[in-house]
């Protein structure tokens, strides 16, 4: 593995079979009564985020604390960024105070690979623009590969707003280097001219992919990234691509419905699809915890045999 990960693209189907091992082995830790290891003790751990984030920023600053490393959380909107300063002084101050990693967030795709020039800590891609978010796509893939014990061969359908996430790029990646097909499904507005280039199959409405999808992964419609509208209104995309009980019971029976969050209840998914038995949120917001350490616990080096690491 390289020192840092901020592309799926730079992984091969075996670092990210390393990682999706690692963070097998690190599950047990949740269940213990006091969740830490060792493994990062006397490092130091910055999320730079200069973009809002519930799940991420959190999971990381967890996972970090869970193998024993010192956090500081930098948010934009607190931070002399407001001032002016610019990514460049910023990541020199990060190093000026020791960062070992930076797991940053940004607007601007290609700000991780920026940072990474700027010190010898290792970095980590929290989401970039209209780039890549390389660790949801890893903890999709345990979730997947948790409930259906294998990722080669599933059909999995990415539904939403494609052309503005940077989650389905990384999943697209991630997926198919892993032998699962991806099939995508949006209103044209809403899909990357030459998408399909990336490997995947392209619908414009769900019906095409209703019988042999084993996994359904929604996306948010990403409004605020949306420079003119893509729809005539969320009401309506409500009605042709969110999941509901109705359009949700003509799929085949157990699919797997996943959505990295934040989710919109009553556009992209029902209340009642949203609180329901096929639904795989949660499950991939714990799994979150322990990719990231994984991902933290590898970059380090991890040459310890993956069980050392737990003790
Ligand atoms: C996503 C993101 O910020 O890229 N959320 C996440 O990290 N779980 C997707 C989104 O904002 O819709």
């Amino acid at each position: 593995m390289d020192r840092n990960l901020i592309r799926i693209r730079s992984l091969d189907r075996e670092d990210i079979t390393k990682i999706l091992e690692q963070s097998k082995v690190f599950l047990e830790i949740l269940d213990r009564p006091i969740k830490k290891v060792p493994a990062l003790r006397g490092k130091v751990v910055v999320t730079l985020f200069f973009e809002p984030s519930t799940r991420t920023r959190m999971s990381f600053e967890l996972a970090a604390k869970m193998l024993s490393a010192d956090v500081l959380n930098f948010a934009a909107s607190t931070s002399s960024a407001v001032k002016g300063e610019s990514l460049k002084d910023t990541a020199l101050t990060m190093k000026a105070l020791g960062a070992d990693y930076i797991v940053v967030r940004h607007t601007h795709t290609g700000a991780p690979e920026f940072i990474a020039k700027q010190g010898d800590f290792r970095v980590i891609n929290g989401g970039d623009g209209f780039g890549e978010h390389p660790t949801q796509a890893l903890l999709d893939l345990f979730t997947i590969r948790q409930k259906l014990g294998r990722l080669e061969g599933l059909n999995v359908a990415i539904m939403g707003d494609i052309a503005h996430s940077r989650v389905a790029r990384s999943n697209i990646f991630a997926l198919n280097k892993m032998g699962a097909n991806v099939r995508l499904v949006a209103p044209p507005t809403m899909l990357p001219v030459n998408i399909e280039k990336l490997g995947a199959e392209v619908h414009y409405r769900p019906d095409a992919i209703l019988e042999d999808t084993d996994v359904l992964y929604l996306l948010r419609v990403q409004t605020e990234r949306q420079k003119d509208s893509l729809l005539p209104s969320l009401k309506e995309y409500a009605e042709l691509f969110g999941v509901n009980g109705d359009l949700l019971s003509k799929f085949k029976k157990d699919v797997m419905v996943m959505h990295p969050g934040p989710i919109n209840r009553g556009v992209e998914i029902s209340h009642d699809v949203a609180d329901g038995n096929d639904t795989y949120i949660e499950e991939q917001v714990r799994n979150g915890l322990v990719v990231r350490m994984a991902v933290l616990y590898l970059l380090e080096g991890g040459k310890e045999a993956a069980h050392e690491a737990v003790s």
